[in-house]
Formats: structure tokens, C-alpha cells, sequence
């Protein structure tokens, strides 16, 4: 009796676990480093959580992606070259002497190019890491045996796209960036009239002039594109897979698209069936606060406590700049905490607390927090969303002032350059008028219930539409068919002009019918006369 109990517990256990390995999938994993790596991570725990198995690519070079986490495996690379982001510092001070009027336009012209520069030379290295992969027969086989479901990547990078090509496996993006700009670009009709490039400042009211400024930075995007990037992943296909094969057209065929906006704060624009919206996916309500950070904000009684990071790229801005922050806090009644990793500015207020790292999301559903002073990283601006914080902006770089703007579009934000704080109590005032006027917090709180309001919470999204993928080998049937076509094509302008030269003909036709009969009418009349 008890063993036939324990056979049925056996078969029950074995019943179950070949359940549990039949819904667990095999996820291929290429990120990207950075702040990017921060929400993949996300994504990833979740899917781990919910029984998949995740293997991750990174190089031996990594600064972010680490080894040794249960929810996830790595296959490290070898790179000879990684990227180096040690180009940011410079960089930054230069935008602010731009900003500040100190340098000329040739200083501006410079940046522009060392941008390109670095842009470059990033995908330079990934063409080359994604080659060494490409070429390495025993590497391909050893991921081909694996069994992967499928390869999900951050396309800003290009190496997911063509080595899941190379092992013919479906592909989900996790997307905000592709490789040639703002993801939506690539693949949905994006009419420059009202769709705003990024870097332009611009809304999706725009004069004419705008309009004009819209266009410029379109060719822009089109030509670093077409000039510096498309070419450096084209050469790897056509190394490996034959020029038949465009990685343009690789780019655009991916089965689903998770993008990382969310239109109570992106403006409305034309999207795609497999664009799949999942912007603030990472946020979650605040758990409890490490005990010294709790006494530390209960300390600041009813004035509440300011936030302020600059994100994971900014880790040392200029010393003048450091000690303006620094003072204006100082005159402020509520306590302050700051993520600096550089030098303590010297004249820093005993109201300010530094840290080097905190614990953002939490503090941000704190009840105490009355401002956030950001860059306008997506990630943050999100957070601040999903938890109704009204910010101070201090863009720098990317799409942070696009970010920023959205935001004060909407009135939950005040914008102000790093380069002005130090000018006329600039950054005292915006920071008093965003905690004074209500205006800021109740727009901000308005934006965080229609955050809310879904009938699905963006992670739950993500985690269906990839599961979907895997069930159904691919997702083809919700991608359109525009990516293959070229572009006179696209815009039927072949179907215009052969239409218009049809016209033409039968008009030709018809006049020259109507003069011969006018000229036989003619000659009629004449031979009666
Ligand atoms: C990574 O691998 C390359 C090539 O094998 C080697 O030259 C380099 O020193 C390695 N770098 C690190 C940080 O291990
Ligand atoms: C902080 O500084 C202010 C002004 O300098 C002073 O009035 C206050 O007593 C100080 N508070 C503490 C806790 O040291």
C-alpha cells in the first residue's frame, strides 16, 4: 500500500517537473551594457522567476554584466577591444562650456564629430565581437545545441540581430534605441510633421520653422546611419551570410518589439501590430528603506526630502558646477539626498546627505519625497512617473532634454541646463517653484494613475508577448511587409508617376484627336464654301 502511495507521489513528481520543463523556455540573451543592462536584468528575473532558462552574452571585458547570479548564466566572450566609456567626462565638460557661451561654434562642430566618433568606434567593436562569434564554428555549435526558444536583444547594439539570424531563431527586442536611432523610425509610418526627432528639443506642435529643424535632424540621423553604422554591420553580413542578405531588413524583421515608452508620457504617434508597449515596466511599488536612510528622511519633518542623481554615466561633473549645487541646497529647508561619486563639494550643507548609491525606486514611493532632480534617463523619468514625483531636469546627453521635455509638455517638470545653475539663484528658484505651486505635483501624480490604469502591468506584458513567441515559433503574421520594399515603393511613388504618365498620354491622345478633327472640320467647311 505504501509503496504504491510512493510510486504515485513519484509519478506525480515526475509528472510535474517534465510539466515544468515543457513551459520552460530557453532564452538567448545579448545585451547591452550601462543603464540598459539595468532593466534587462529586470526583465530577465522575471522571466527567470517564471521558469525559463536565460543565458546571457557579454564579453570578458564586461563592467556590468557579472558572473555568478542564480537567475541567469553567462557565455563570456573574448574581446580584444571593449568599449570605453571613459570618453563621457570630456565630453560633458564640454557641453557645458558650449552651454555657457564660452566656446565658439567650431568647439560645437568638434563635439558633434567626436560623438560620431564614438558612435562608431562602438560599433566597430560590436561588428568585430559579433565576426569573432560568427566565425567560431565551435561556439555556433555549441549554442546551436543548446536548443535556444529564442534570441531576445537590445537592438541599440547589433550583434543579437545577426546571430539570430545566423541560428534561425525568432527575435524580441527590448527597444527604446536601434542601431540607426529612435526604434520607432525603422519600422512605423513616422510623418516629420509631428513626430519629433530626438535631439531636436522640438514637441509635436511645431511652427514651420521647427518643422524645417525637424527635417535637418532627420537627415542627420539618416546620415550617420547610412555613412557610419548600417556599413559596419552590412560588412559582417556580407562576410558571413552573403550581400543578398541586408542588415537593414534583419533590423526591421524582428517577430515583436517591446518598446520601452508608454504614451501617457511619449506623444501620439502611428505604431505596428508587434510593437508592444512597456514603458515603466521596471517600476514597483517602494519597499521599506535601509533604517539610517528612514531615520534620515523622518528627520526632515514636514518639509519633506529632495532627491537628485544624474544617472550611471555622470559620475563627476566640474567643481564649480559640484559646489553651485551644493550651496543651493543649503539654503533649502528640506533635507537632501545627493548621488555624487566625486569629490564632497566644500561647501556642502549639513541638510545634504552623499551617497553613492540609493536605493531609487524606493525612495521615490516614499511619501516624504517632494522633488527629484534628474538628468531625464529614461529609466528615472519613468520612476518619477510611476510614483508622481514632479522633477527638476538637468539634462545632458541622448535623449535626456526629449525626456525632460515631455514631462514639462505636460506640466510635471521644469527644464533647466547644467551650465546655467550657477547664474541668479536659476536652480534655487526652479526647485522652490516646483515644491511651492501644486500645479507640478498634481500633473505628476495625474500622469502616475493613467500610468496605472492598464489592464495589464507592463512586465506581465512583456512576459506574455515573449512566451508568445516561443509558443508559436515566431510571431511573422502581425509584421507587415513594409521593410522589403524600397522606398519608391513605400511611398508609391512608381504608382504616381506611372499614373501620372498615363494621364499625360491619354490627354496627348485626346488633343491630338481633337485637332485632326478640327483640322478635317475645317477643311470640310472650306470645300462646301
Ligand atoms: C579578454 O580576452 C582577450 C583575448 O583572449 C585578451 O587579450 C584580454 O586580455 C582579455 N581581457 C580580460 C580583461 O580578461
Ligand atoms: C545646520 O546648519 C544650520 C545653518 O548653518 C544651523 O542653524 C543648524 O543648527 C545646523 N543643524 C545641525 C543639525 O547641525
Amino acid at each position: 500500500m505504501s509503496h504504491n502511495r510512493n510510486a504515485t507521489l513519484l509519478l506525480l513528481c515526475v509528472v510535474f517537473l517534465s510539466w515544468r520543463l515543457s513551459h520552460g523556455g530557453k532564452i538567448l540573451v545579448i545585451p547591452l551594457e550601462g543603464s540598459h543592462w539595468v532593466n534587462m536584468d529586470i526583465m530577465i528575473k522575471a522571466l527567470h522567476s517564471e521558469g525559463h532558462s536565460v543565458d546571457v552574452i557579454r564579453t570578458n571585458q564586461s563592467w556590468y554584466i557579472l558572473d555568478g547570479f542564480p537567475h541567469y548564466e553567462t557565455i563570456t566572450v573574448p574581446v580584444v577591444e571593449a568599449f570605453n566609456h571613459d570618453f563621457i567626462q570630456p565630453v560633458l565638460k564640454k557641453i557645458i562650456n558650449i552651454e555657457r557661451g564660452e566656446e565658439s561654434f567650431l568647439t560645437f562642430a568638434s563635439l558633434q564629430v567626436e560623438m560620431f566618433d564614438a558612435m562608431f568606434n562602438m560599433h566597430r567593436i560590436i561588428s568585430k565581437m559579433a565576426t569573432s562569434m560568427l566565425k567560431d564554428e565551435d561556439f555556433m555549435d555549441m549554442l546551436r545545441e543548446r536548443q535556444y526558444d529564442l534570441v531576445f536583444t537590445d537592438p541599440a547594439w547589433g550583434a543579437g540581430i545577426l546571430l539570430a539570424h545566423a541560428l534561425k531563431l525568432p527575435l524580441v527586442y527590448n527597444v527604446r534605441w536601434l542601431t540607426s536611432g529612435e526604434g520607432h523610425l525603422a519600422i512605423t509610418p513616422s510623418p516629420l510633421s509631428y513626430i519629433p526627432m530626438t535631439g531636436s528639443g522640438l514637441s509635436d506642435k511645431m511652427t514651420f520653422i521647427q518643422r524645417l529643424q525637424n527635417f535637418f535632424f532627420y537627415l542627420l540621423w539618416q546620415f550617420q546611419d547610412t555613412v557610419f553604422t548600417n556599413p559596419q554591420y552590412q560588412a559582417v553580413c556580407d562576410e558571413i551570410f552573403g550581400p543578398e542578405v541586408k542588415y537593414r531588413e534583419l533590423l526591421q524583421g524582428a517577430d515583436i518589439w517591446l518598446m520601452r515608452a508608454d504614451f501617457v508620457f511619449e506623444f501620439p504617434r502611428p505604431t505596428m501590430p508587434n510593437i508592444i508597449y512597456i514603458g515603466g515596466f521596471q517600476c514597483k511599488p517602494a519597499k521599506q528603506l535601509p533604517a539610517d536612510l528612514e531615520e534620515f528622511v523622518q528627520s526632515s519633518g514636514e518639509h519633506g526630502v529632495i532627491l537628485m542623481s544624474l544617472g550611471t554615466f555622470v559620475t563627476e561633473l566640474p567643481a564649480d558646477v559640484t559646489n553651485e549645487i551644493a550651496s543651493t541646497f543649503a539654503k533649502l529647508p528640506q533635507k537632501v539626498i545627493w548621488k555624487h561619486k566625486g569629490d564632497k563639494p566644500a561647501n556642502l550643507g549639513n541638510n545634504t546627505l552623499l551617497v553613492d548609491w540609493m536605493p531609487q525606486n524606493d525612495l521615490l514611493g516614499h511619501p516624504k519625497i517632494k522633488l527629484f532632480v534628474a538628468h531625464g534617463g529614461t529609466n528615472g523619468v519613468q520612476e518619477a512617473i510611476y510614483h508622481g514625483v514632479p522633477v527638476v531636469g538637468l539634462p545632458v546627453f541622448f535623449d535626456q532634454y526629449d525626456n525632460l521635455l515631455r514631462l514639462a509638455a505636460r506640466g510635471a517638470a521644469k527644464i533647466l541646463s547644467l551650465a546655467t545653475v550657477d547664474k541668479d539663484d536659476i536652480f534655487l528658484n526652479a526647485i522652490q517653484e516646483v515644491l511651492i505651486e501644486p500645479s507640478y505635483r498634481m500633473n505628476m501624480q495625474r500622469l502616475s494613475r493613467l500610468h496605472k490604469d492598464t489592464p495589464m502591468k507592463p512586465l506581465d506584458s512583456a512576459l506574455f508577448w515573449i512566451e508568445y513567441v516561443m509558443r508559436h515559433k515566431g510571431a511573422a503574421h502581425l509584421r507587415t511587409e513594409s521593410y522589403k520594399l524600397p522606398w519608391y515603393s513605400y511611398y508609391s511613388v512608381d504608382v504616381v508617376l506611372f499614373l501620372t504618365g498615363a494621364l499625360l498620354l491619354v490627354l496627348l491622345t485626346a488633343s491630338m484627336l481633337l485637332r485632326c478633327l478640327c483640322i478635317t472640320v475645317r477643311k470640310n467647311k472650306a470645300k462646301r464654301d
